[in-house]
């Protein structure tokens, strides 16, 4: 049986926690890919705080935040279920208090990708996840891979001022068909989730690619935009960018080497989707 949630709405309630300290940043609209975050947390602290925050300032468009889901009771007993030890869910106000002036700008690793497709969003992550660090000061934080132009910022942004504990990133959790799961995918119709499949296929297609020893990035974009190409009657899938880019600095390459990483967004029907990949993982040598 699950114990009731334990939901706190401000950053005095979260110091009665004793013990090790797991975060889970979410903006709510749990599903396997948080559970995935929430059950690492778990295993690995003493208590398990997920914040559920839709955080207005990293939204660039207006009527996407509106629609954006939320169900507090529903997420937060989906997070205690998860392993969750305390749900953090502050108001608006509690995270930006009245006259809020500040910004938090991590320089380069924003300037690509989803930097250009949604200005000022990472400036809204940066900024959100550096006030709950510091409402919540835990040991370990753990993000997806699945963003990870985000996680890869964050993990810049730590660093840089020295917030508090380590970053952990997490594997991508994926429906059967390869779908990155994510909350938008709620808003795809029967048609477009035929589409969106192309996008994983896409990333695996190419790690295959490379696998077999297509090394050469333009070749691989090539390949990679012709998996892109809609057959008729689909819902096509309207490519934002497809990249191959170095895992750290997130610069395209010309030739892959080990941890070279796809990049792709696309929008299908009205919902933007991104995905990400290891083309050359390490070989496993543990076998
Ligand atoms: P949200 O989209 O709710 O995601 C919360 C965390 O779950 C992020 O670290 C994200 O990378 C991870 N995640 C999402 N889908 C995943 C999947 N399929 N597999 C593994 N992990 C997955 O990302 C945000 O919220 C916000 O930007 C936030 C960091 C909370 C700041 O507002």
């Amino acid at each position: 049986m699950s114990s009731a949630p334990r939901v706190v709405k401000t950053p005095t309630e979260l110091r009665s926690i004793t013990g090790s300290i797991g975060f889970v940043a979410t903006m709510g609209a749990l599903h396997d890919g948080h559970r995935s975050l929430i059950e690492r947390a778990a295993a690995e602290n003493d208590e398990v705080v997920v914040s559920i925050f839709v955080n207005p300032t990293q939204f660039t468009d207006p009527a996407d935040l509106a629609r954006y889901p939320r169900d507090l009771d529903v997420d937060a007993r989906f997070a205690m279920d998860a392993g969750a030890t305390m749900v953090y869910a502050p108001d608006v106000a509690t995270v930006y208090p009245a006259g809020f002036s500040t910004s938090v700008h991590v320089r380069g690793l924003t300037e690509r990708w989803e930097g250009v497709s949604r200005p000022g969003h990472f400036d809204g992550v940066a900024t959100v996840v550096s006030i709950l660090l510091n409402h919540i000061r835990p040991d370990r934080s753990y993000f997806g891979e699945k963003d990870f132009q985000q996680v890869s910022m964050l993990r810049r942004m730590h660093r840089d001022l020295g917030l508090s504990g380590s970053i952990i990133c997490c594997p991508t959790v994926r429906e059967a068909d390869g779908l990155a799961m994510s909350s938008r995918n709620r808003r795809l119709s029967k048609a477009d989730r035929v589409s969106v499949r192309l996008l994983s296929h896409t990333l695996f297609s190419l790690r295959d690619l490379v696998t077999d020893g297509m090394l050469d990035t333009a070749d691989l974009l090539e390949a990679g935009n012709e998996f892109l190409s809609p057959g008729e009657g689909v819902v096509p899938v309207v490519l934002d960018y497809l990249a191959i880019v170095d895992p750290e600095t997130l610069v395209p390459v010309t030739t892959i080497v080990e941890g070279s990483r796809a990049l792709v967004a696309a929008r299908v029907g009205d919902v933007r989707l991104i995905d990400t990949l290891d083309l050359n993982p390490p070989l496993d040598t543990s076998a």
